[in-house]
Parts: structure tokens; C-alpha cells; sequence
């Protein structure tokens, strides 16, 4: 939307005889509220001509102020480093009503992303294992990152990369094997497996022939043995089907699994590549790609034993979405603990030569951090499960309807989408890169920055939608140009820019944030001025405003997978 308006400054710029570089790209939406709807930092050009920006802004405005009017523009002010632009309320107004109109239910912000595809793989769980709240972001922050892509008009291809390979699946086999009978397999088919796992880890900490029993089965089932093969299909297929309810529950849908098997019979090809470009070097006995110059360990591609490793399939998987997939982009939504795994891959493939590397990405996340609960891990199996945390929260939104809005329909269904809403919102409000604190109550604010408070805000303005029950203007009555007003529809006019940074930097938050700006932005008009019951011309305006604050809110829930009820 603000694309237009930059335009207009572009012009402006232009007709006034100012030839200033790399526009429109430094015009920028200021943060501040009374800073106007765009702003042009001058600092470049200050360099350039050896003066202080405030006074090259100055000079600037001053030029600039004679013909801004022709182009819709009321004010132009210089501010420290900046000149600021102030539109007139009937120009932004226009802009929001023609924007209002044509993106209707859609999230097609912007379409730079043409021709181009996206492979991104998310929410990879390992195999028997059930999954934590760990999984839990790589799952919305990717899923999240699917919608964004797409609104900016990739082809995105979401990958699994199920951990469905490795030493761990020659334990369990064994496992299973020795021990599987004692579980109830066919009652009890996920749970089961993860006992055999937990187990298992237990009792190799006392008995250190397991590992090799363990081992020695992988490598059977690396082999092809019939028999290791047939538990591990068996295993896969348990557990998928476990995890299928969580992603269903979260809305998530993978385009392919392409676990870390798959690469089996593509791994050869990688181990040749690396040896005809004389990477391949033997180091007491397994083979590797040595790192020393850029200080990292090596990365280890063939075990002692002839066994593949992860990063051997991660090599294999990132050739096959650049040369299979055509991937332009390729994205691993993984935890900051595979930081340096992800840096060996795509240094190796570099040194393969292949200038794609560039193109692959490890979207990294911190770590959920609860008040009394340390660090999980899967192994010992004291960990805080998906299914837990999800089902918690559900059952806690039932109570709150159940207490202040027991009439309210669907009540079910609801409970769900504002459960679920909440803890997505929790995850995505925060920058990924940082760790997230978990806590019940603010998630479950409605009042706070939480996902009910979003959801609330839509669902107000659809039933002030429904109560209006009138078409929505197309055209502004009168204009609206108190401070409440004006402010609104500055921040929802910046809204496609955030997406579009926000999709740049795999950073869902910016979204996020700014959902909770409009929201507040909106209660404040909301709480000061009255919407229906005013004269006529005024009631229409204000409900294009409501009508577009219920888009954006809608829109941009659904970037981060998050749903609007009905009603709440
Ligand atoms: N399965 C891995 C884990 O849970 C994540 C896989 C990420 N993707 C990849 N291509 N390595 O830790």
C-alpha cells in the first residue's frame, strides 16, 4: 500500500530537480505517531555533500514544500536526520478504500516473489519420539514462513525432513526386538515406541554393549535386511500418524516428506562429488571434509563402520532441492543448537563449488524457557509434550467461556482456534532468535499482547460489521481526521511493508508486533469515539476503518496460521 505513497515522494523528488540516490528505496514509514506516513533519512546525502543532516533536511523540505500539494501531499517537515511527509486524509483514505476493495480475503500483498520457489523444511521431528514444545517452533515459525513466502508470491515447497535414519533407529530396532513384546503395540502403538526408546537410552548408560548391539543393527538396516527394514517402515508409520494429529490441530500441511532416508541411495553421489573435488579425506579411519581454515571441526561424512551421518544426508537433501526441487531459496527452520552443523553444510557446498549455497539459510530459534522446568530432553523423558501444552490450553479457554460467555456458540470449536491462537501467538509475537518465556497467564491475556487480545479485536469489528448490516462504502463519506483515526490508518497502511521485511528476514514477529499496534491503535479510536449512532456520513467512514482494521487483523492472523472465530 505505502508503495503508492513512496511514489508520490519520488515524483515529488523528481519534479523539484532533486536527483537523490537509491530511491524509492530509503523512503521508509516512520515509527513514531505524528511523524507523517512516510519518511526520507538524509544521512547519505549529507555524507555526500559534507554537511549536518538536520540541515540538508532542511534545506530539502524547503524545496520540496512548493509543489507537494500536486501530489496529495499536505506537509513536509524536516525532523533531526529526516524529512517527513504528511499526506492528506482524502489521499491515505482513497488508498485504503481501493486497498480494501482489491485485496479482499486475499494475502497476495505483493508478487516479487513470481516464478520463484521456495523450499523451506520445518518441523522435522525425529522418529519415536513424541513432540516437544521445542517442535513447537519449528513448526509455526515455518508454517508462518510458508504464508509469508506466499503472500509475496513464491511457489513454496514445505518439506519434512523427518528423522526417520541413523544409529538411534539401529537401537530401537534392536529394542523392539528383544524387548517389544512387553509393550501394548497394538492399544498403545506411539507411547510404546517411546518407552522401548527411553529404555533403551536408560539402560545403555549401565550396559555399554548396547551402543554396539544398536550400531550393529543400523548398519544392518543400512543393509537392507528384511527383517531390521520391516520394524523401521512400522515405526515411521506409528509415528507419523502421531504426529499428523498435531500438525491437523496446528494447521500445518508438509507439500512432501522427504525423511532422512530418503537420501539413502543418493548418498554415494555425494561422497563422489566430494572426492572428485579432492575433499574427501580419511581421519582415523572415517572419512571427512577437513574445515580448518574457517575454525570449525570437520564434517564428518562416513563413519569408521561404512555408516552415513546426518550432515552426509544434509549435503545429499540440499543438492536435491537446488537440482531436483529448483529451489531459489532454501530454508532450514532448526534450532540455534544445529547453528554449527548448518554452517559446516553449507561450507562444504561451497567447496563443492556450487555458488547456490548462498541461497540456503538455517532459520535459527532460541528456546522456550518455563519458570521451574530446566532444559528438556527427550532421552531422559521429562519433557513438556506438543499434545500437553496444546490440550492444556484449550481446556483453559473453556473454562474462561464457560465463566463469562457460557451462551456463546461453537463453544468447542472456539476453545480451539483461541487455545490454539494463544499459543502460536506467544511463539510468533517474540523475535525468533531470542528465548521465549512460557507463562499461563500472559498467554492467555486477553487483555495483554496475547493471541486472544487479536482475536478479540477482529471479532469486534465483525460484529460491529454485522450490526452495521449495510454494504461497506466504497468511497469515504467524510473525512476522518482525528488523531485516533489518522493513526490507525497510517499503521494499516505500513502493513504490507512489515509483511514484506518480515518475510525478507524470516521474522514472523514483525507481523506480529505490528497486530498488536493496529489492535491497540483501534481500541484507542474505538474507546474515544463512537462508530454506529453518529450522522450518516461519519457512521460510513468509520466502518471503512472497521472494515479494514477486520481485514488487516484477519489477513495477518492468518499469516502467523492463527484463526478468527466467529464469534468470542
Ligand atoms: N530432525 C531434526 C531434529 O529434530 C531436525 C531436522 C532439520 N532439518 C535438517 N535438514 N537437518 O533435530
Amino acid at each position: 500500500m505505502l508503495g503508492t505513497l513512496k511514489s508520490q515522494v519520488v515524483d515529488l523528488l523528481k519534479i523539484s530537480g532533486i536527483d537523490f540516490p537509491g530511491l524509492p528505496g530509503p523512503i521508509e514509514a516512520p515509527k513514531r505517531p505524528g511523524h507523517g506516513h512516510l519518511a526520507l533519512p538524509v544521512f547519505v546525502l549529507a555524507k555526500e555533500k559534507k554537511k549536518a543532516p538536520p540541515l540538508v533536511a532542511q534545506e530539502l523540505a524547503a524545496q520540496l514544500a512548493s509543489r507537494a500539494s500536486e501530489f496529495g501531499i499536505d506537509k513536509v517537515e524536516a525532523l533531526a536526520g529526516f524529512v517527513n511527509f504528511h499526506f492528506s486524509p482524502r489521499v491515505v483514505q482513497d488508498l485504503l478504500v481501493e486497498t480494501l476493495k482489491s485485496e479482499a480475503g486475499r494475502f497476495a500483498f505483493s508478487s516479487r516473489g513470481a516464478g520463484k520457489t521456495m523450499v523451506i523444511d520445518f518441523s522435522s521431528p525425529n522418529v519415536a519420539k513424541p513432540m516437544h514444545v521445542g517442535h513447537l517452533r519449528a513448526t509455526v515459525i515455518g508454517q508462518s514462513i510458508v504464508n509469508l513466502a506466499k503472500s509475496q508470491g513464491y511457489k513454496v515447497i514445505g518439506l519434512n525432513h523427518l528423522g526417520d535414519w541413523g544409529v538411534q533407529f539401529g537401537n530401537l530396532a534392536w529394542a523392539y526386538q528383544n524387548w517389544g513384546s512387553e509393550y501394548p503395540f497394538v492399544e498403545k502403538p506411539f507411547e510404546s515406541l517411546f518407552q522401548l526408546y527411553v529404555r533403551f537410552h536408560q539402560a545403555a548408560e549401565t550396559d555399554a554393549d548396547l551402543a554396539r548391539k544398536g550400531a550393529e543393527t543400523f548398519v544392518k538396516l543400512e543393509n537392507g535386511d528384511p527383517e531390521i527394514t520391516k520394524i523401521w517402515k512400522m515405526v515411521v508409520e506409528i509415528s507419523l500418524k502421531e504426529y499428523s494429529k498435531l500438525w491437523g490441530l496446528l494447521g500445518v500441511q508438509h507439500d512432501l516428506v522427504r525423511g532422512e532416508s530418503f537420501y539413502n541411495d543418493r548418498l554415494r553421489d555425494v561422497e563422489q562429488r566430494l572426492e572428485d573435488k579432492g575433499l574427501l579425506v580419511e581421519s582415523d579411519g572415517a572419512m571427512v571434509v577437513r574445515l580448518d581454515d574457517e575454525g570449525m571441526a570437520p564434517c564428518l561424512i562416513r563413519k569408521t563402520d561404512g555408516a552415513s551421518l546426518y550432515a552426509t544426508r544434509d549435503l545429499a537433501s540440499a543438492i536435491y532441492r537446488r537440482e531436483d526441487l529448483k529451489a531459489d531459496l532454501n530454508l532450514y527452520v532448526v534450532g540455534a543448537e544445529q547453528t554449527l552443523h548448518f554452517r559446516q553444510v553449507f561450507s562444504v557446498l561451497k567447496r563443492l563449488g556450487y555458488s547456490w549455497w548462498e541461497t540456503c539459510h538455517h532459520v535459527s530459534f532460541g528456546m522456550y524457557r518455563f519458570k521451574d522446568i530446566g532444559k528438556m530432553s527427550s532421552r531422559k523423558g521429562n519433557v513438556i509434550l506438543l499434545d500437553d501444552v496444546l490440550s492444556k490450553a484449550i481446556s483453559m479457554v473453556k473454562e474462561i467461556i464457560e465463566q463469562k460467555n457460557p451462551s456463546l456458540q461453537d463453544k468447542e470449536k472456539v476453545a480451539e482456534q483461541v487455545g490454539v491462537g494463544a499459543i502460536i501467538f506467544n511463539d510468533l509475537m517474540n523475535d525468533r532468535v531470542k528465548n521465549v518465556d512460557f507463562d499461563w497467564e500472559r498467554i492467555l491475556d486477553f487483555e495483554g499482547d496475547s493471541g486472544p487480545y487479536v482475536q478479540y479485536c477482529a471479532v469486534r469489528c465483525q460484529s460491529l460489521i454485522k450490526k452495521y448490516n449495510r454494504p461497506i462504502a466504497t468511497k469515504m463519506k467524510v473525512d476522518l481526521t482525528t488523531l485516533e483515526e489518522s493513526e490507525l490508518i497510517r499503521s494499516m497502511l505500513s502493513f504490507s511493508d512489515t509483511v514484506s521485511t518480515a518475510f525478507d528476514h524470516f521474522k514472523p514477529h514483525l507481523v506480529a508486533t505490528h497486530l498488536l499496534e493496529i489492535c491497540r491503535l483501534f481500541n484507542h479510536f474505538y474507546s474515544k469515539h463512537r462508530i454506529l449512532g453518529e450522522e450518516e456520513g461519519l457512521v460510513e467512514s468509520r466502518m471503512v476503518l472497521v472494515a479494514a482494521t477486520q481485514q488487516v487483523l484477519s489477513q495477518g492472523l492468518g499469516l502467523l496460521n492463527i484463526q478468527v472465530p466467529e464469534a468470542m
